[in-house]
Order: C-alpha cells, then sequence, then structure tokens
C-alpha cells in the first residue's frame, strides 16, 4: 500500500448548512501548514478537504430558505466554502463534494460490498436523535435545557432538544469491531492522538459497542441504498467515506489510492469518534487498511464555551484576515495555540502577537539585515570570515531549529515546530544587538568581522524563509525574493525543508532586493 514517504492528510468535510467561522479555519490551516512542510520536504503530499452537503440539517436549512438542499449547497460551496481556502491561503490538491457522482457511485459500491459480505441487516430502531450533530445520542449523553429549553433535554454539544425517532433501518455490525479496535489503540499509540483523546476513545469502546445504523427512510436528500432505495444513507456513513472516494476507492484503476492511504485525519475533538471508532471498523469490514492518524485538535472557544455560529458566537475568517492578512491569522492560531488543546481567541492577544512576534521580532529583522547589507555591502551579500564562537553558535542554533522542528511535525506538533523556529529569531536578533555591525562599519579593520555578522544573519534568515514557509508563505516569498534567493537558489517552494538547517547555503555575491514591510503596522478599532 503506501510508500515510505507519502503523506495524505485530510480535514473533516465541513456542512453546508451555513458560512465558515474561524474554528473550521482553525482545522483548515493545520491541515494546510503539515500539507506544505511535507510538500516542501518532498514526500509525495496530499490535502484533500470539502463538503459535506446530504443529511436531514442541511435538508431542513435549505427548506427553511425555499430553496433545494442541492441549490442550497451550490451556493454555500460556491459563495462560502471555496473561497474560505483563498482567505487563509491553503493550497489543498483536491476538494471532495459529497453530492459529486465521483463520490456516491463510490459510496454505493462500499456499502454493497459490506451487504454482500454479511456485514449489514435490517432492524428496527428507536433513539433520541440530535439533527445538529446529525447522531443517535444515549440519554447518558444529554443535558438539562435552559432558557427556553427549560425543563427539556438538550444535546450537549448543540444545546438543543433532541428528537426521539423509531425507524426501520439497516445497521452495519459495528459490535464485532470492538476487540479488533481496541487492540488497535493498544498496538498502536500513534493511531488516536493527543493522549487525552486515545484515552477517551479506549474507554468508549471499552463499554461495548453496538452495531449502527446506517440508513434512513423518513427523507431522501442522501446516497440511495442501492439494494433499496426507500433508503438513504446515514450521512456519517456517507461523509466518512469521502477519505477514500476521493482518492479513487472504487475506480477501476485504483492507483492513487494505493500510493496515498492511509491518511492522516485531522477533525476537531467533537468528532473524534467517529474518526477513530466508526471509521476503523468500517475500514476493517471492507478488508482496507485503517488510517495512519487520527489528531482530534480542541476548540476555539468564546466565552468558554466552543464557538459557533448557530450560538451566534463565530467570527468569519476574513474579519481576521481583512486586517491581518492570511499570513498572520495562519501564525496566530498556530503559534498561539497548543494544537491538540482547546484555545480562546481574543483580538488583544492577535494584535500584541501580531505587532510583538511579527512585526517587530521577525519583519524588523529581516528590513534591518536587508538595509546593512545595501548600506555597508552595495547590496551584494559578503563573503563570509573565519567564524568566532558566537557565529558557530547561531550555526548551530540553526541546525537544531530546524531538525527539533520537523520532529514536531512529525508529532503535529505544530505549536512546538514554531515555537523551535522562532528561537532563531530571537536569536538573530540578539546577535545583531551584541555584535553592533553599525560599529563595525565605522572601522576599515574590521571589514571582514562586518562581512561575516552579516553574512551569518542573511544566512539564517535564508533558513528562516525556508522553516516558515508552510505557515506564512506570503512574507516569506517576498524575504526570498528579497534576499536574491530566488535567482541564486531557486524557488522557495523547491527548498528542501529537512535540508533547511545545513549552513552556507546562501551564496557570497547575491544580490538582494529591496523589501517591502512584511509585517505593517496595523491602525484599526480592534488592535
Ligand atoms: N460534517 C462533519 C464532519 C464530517 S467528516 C467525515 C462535521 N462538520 S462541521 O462543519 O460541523 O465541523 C467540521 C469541523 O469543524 C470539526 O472538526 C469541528 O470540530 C470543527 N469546528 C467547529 N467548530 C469549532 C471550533 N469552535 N473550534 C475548532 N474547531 C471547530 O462535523
Amino acid at each position: 500500500m503506501s510508500s515510505g514517504n507519502s503523506f495524505y492528510v485530510t480535514t473533516p468535510i465541513f456542512y453546508v448548512n451555513d458560512a465558515p467561522h474561524i474554528g473550521h479555519a482553525y482545522t483548515e490551516v493545520a491541515a494546510d501548514v503539515l500539507a506544505r512542510w511535507h510538500r516542501q520536504a518532498g514526500d509525495t503530499t496530499w490535502m484533500l478537504t470539502g463538503t459535506d452537503e446530504h443529511g436531514e440539517k442541511i435538508l431542513r436549512t435549505a427548506t427553511a430558505n425555499g430553496v433545494s438542499p442541492k441549490e442550497w449547497a451550490d451556493k454555500l460551496v460556491e459563495k462560502s466554502w471555496r473561497p474560505l481556502l483563498e482567505t487563509i491561503d491553503v493550497a489543498n490538491d483536491d476538494f471532495i463534494r459529497t453530492t459529486e457522482p465521483r463520490h456516491e457511485e463510490a459510496v454505493q459500491k462500499f456499502l454493497q460490498k459490506l451487504y454482500d459480505d454479511g456485514f449489514i441487516y435490517a432492524g428496527e430502531y428507536e433513539g433520541y436523535y440530535c439533527v445538529g450533530c446529525e447522531e443517535y445520542k444515549q440519554e447518558s449523553e444529554l443535558v438539562d435545557g435552559t432558557g427556553p429549553y427549560e425543563g427539556q433535554k438538550v444535546c450537549a454539544i448543540h444545546s438543543k432538544p433532541v428528537e426521539l425517532l423509531q425507524e426501520r433501518n439497516y445497521f452495519f455490525r459495528m459490535s464485532e469491531f470492538a476487540e479488533r479496535l481496541l487492540a488497535l489503540y493498544a498496538d498502536n499509540p500513534e493511531f488516536v492522538q493527543p493522549e487525552s483523546a486515545r484515552n477517551e476513545v479506549t474507554q468508549f469502546v471499552k463499554q461495548g459497542l453496538s452495531d449502527l445504523s446506517i440508513s434512513r427512510s423518513s427523507f431522501d436528500w442522501g446516497v440511495k441504498v442501492p439494494w433499496d432505495d426507500t433508503h438513504v444513507v446515514y450521512v456519517w456513513f456517507d461523509a466518512l467515506l469521502n477519505y477514500i472516494t476521493a482518492i479513487g476507492y472504487g475506480n477501476d484503476d485504483e492507483s492513487r489510492l494505493d500510493e496515498l492511504w492511509p491518511a492522516v485525519h485531522i477533525v476537531g475533538k467533537d468528532i473524534l469518534r467517529f474518526h477513530a471508532v466508526i471509521w476503523p471498523a468500517m475500514l476493517m469490514a471492507a478488508g482496507l487498511e485503517v488510517p495512519h492518524r487520527v489528531y482530534g485538535h480542541g476548540w476555539l472557544l468564546v466565552g468558554g464555551e466552543k464557538m459557533s455560529k448557530s450560538k451566534l458566537t463565530g467570527i468569519a475568517p476574513n474579519e481576521i484576515t481583512d486586517t491581518f492578512g492570511s499570513d498572520a491569522f495562519r501564525y496566530y492560531f498556530m503559534r498561539a495555540i497548543a494544537f491538540g488543546q482547546d484555545g480562546s481567541f481574543s483580538w488583544e492577544d492577535l494584535s500584541a502577537r501580531y505587532q510583538a512576534e511579527l512585526a517587530n521580532g521577525f519583519g524588523n529583522l529581516a528590513s534591518r539585515a536587508l538595509a546593512m547589507v545595501t548600506r555597508y555591502f552595495d547590496g551584494t551579500i559578503p563573503e563570509q570570515g573565519e567564524p568566532t564562537d558566537d557565529d558557530l553558535e547561531i550555526q548551530k542554533l540553526v541546525a537544531d531549529a530546524a531538525r527539533e522542528a520537523d520532529a514536531a511535525i512529525e508529532k503535529l506538533a505544530i505549536h512546538d515546530a514554531l515555537a523551535h523556529i522562532w528561537t532563531i529569531v530571537d536569536e538573530l536578533n540578539g546577535y545583531i544587538t551584541d555584535q553592533q555591525p553599525w560599529v563595525l562599519a565605522k572601522d576599515d579593520e574590521q571589514r571582514e568581522r562586518l562581512a561575516t555578522v552579516l553574512y551569518t544573519v542573511v544566512e539564517g534568515l535564508r533558513a528562516l524563509a525556508v522553516l516558515l514557509a508552510p505557515v506564512i508563505p506570503v512574507a516569506t516569498d517576498k524575504l526570498w525574493t528579497a534576499l536574491g534567493a530566488a535567482e541564486s537558489l531557486g524557488a522557495l517552494a523547491d527548498q528542501p525543508i529537512r535540508d533547511a538547517g545545513r549552513w552556507g547555503q546562501l551564496p557570497a555575491g547575491t544580490v538582494v532586493h529591496q523589501l517591502e514591510a512584511l509585517f505593517p503596522r496595523i491602525e484599526t478599532a480592534n488592535a
């Protein structure tokens, strides 16, 4: 199946009942940073995202708006979800919609196979259903409602009442997979991460698994069950399959699937069980490999609760990017929140980090360095002389930071990777203060020393541009051009990221160009 260096990363596919908020954008950015990192490392990389368009939730929203569900989905995809990717600069390789024939046909093939192999049977079901989650809930999972729902039991995530449903459905024999799933979690601790997520899932499966209702007959907005067209496939069963239908499952030629599967799934912790329990059980039943990893990240919180449009706490991503730009958006969420944990967004924090870390820390370092090369060496990067201990320390720091960052990305600890890379920014700023190139410049005897100091700084910037390209692609590209590296080393995207820490790559003699401010000062009411 998958070859050594292939990296297939997915985001959840998003419900099209509403427009995206920054919680959704957060998942997209994380997956994109990982994909860009691996792409730049030369791994066979594929990033998939898309939209989840079937089910009762979308049907009800469309009906309430007086249009067909397909019309509703088309509008949301074109007006909101695809544009989101541009707003936050996501370089996905594919975008799948569950209403596409390539998906629907493959879902039917998968289902038919499970049916033929005896994993599906007809039965009765009665239970409480949350349309917001598109999931049956156990009574133990419900909480007391407040406000208009006082006295009723409501979904803990959506705070809305659940509905009692009784239907004749088709069931997937999920209960048969409990032992194999527990063995998977035990033998392969990497499978569900972070640790807290793994524990939660293990405890859940240890209590025993029920069979899963996988069809609905009270409405028809979904993929038709191939042997019974009075039923449509349960929306989660349909949606999870996107991860393989998008790469050619069920096609005559499954070479893409062979090359890329299994995937790394990035998901919010609220949908962890679907990905770490139901999904691997489905794959086991079909005789396919389980995912490589399921990583449950935390929530963006507002007032201590998950940010959500339905609770009117959603912030649109462009509210941030219009002022701060896409790079700052990407940097802020990857840096300020430990990946895997919840985090609160605040304009003050965003603004403070923008100013201190991006503008003063990184942006100023770049502009000062280039200005000095221009002023003292006529815009040509000088040859470095014999290095002192201080210079060697910087060289080692760059090599260490690059190695540690790659190791952190392997563990999906994006915030740690950034913290390691940022040691280069901080140390280079300290180095300039200590070496005082403006003093060296006054003394002709110190010409070689000045050359070495400036070379050390611009070569450090070369490494920074390569290492930060996956997170802040716009600014690093500008820096790359200004360093003259595009001419002397080729495109930034072609610089092998695992080699970023090797010293001495930027050739002396490279001619630098003018650099506009990477992170300009911002005057806003919010900031
Ligand atoms: N359609 C399903 C996923 C199917 S995947 C086969 C779904 N869609 S969703 O649009 O409701 O949510 C998509 C993702 O957005 C989830 O991973 C969810 O955790 C994430 N987020 C929604 N609100 C969020 C925050 N406030 N913070 C961080 N992520 C959040 O579930």
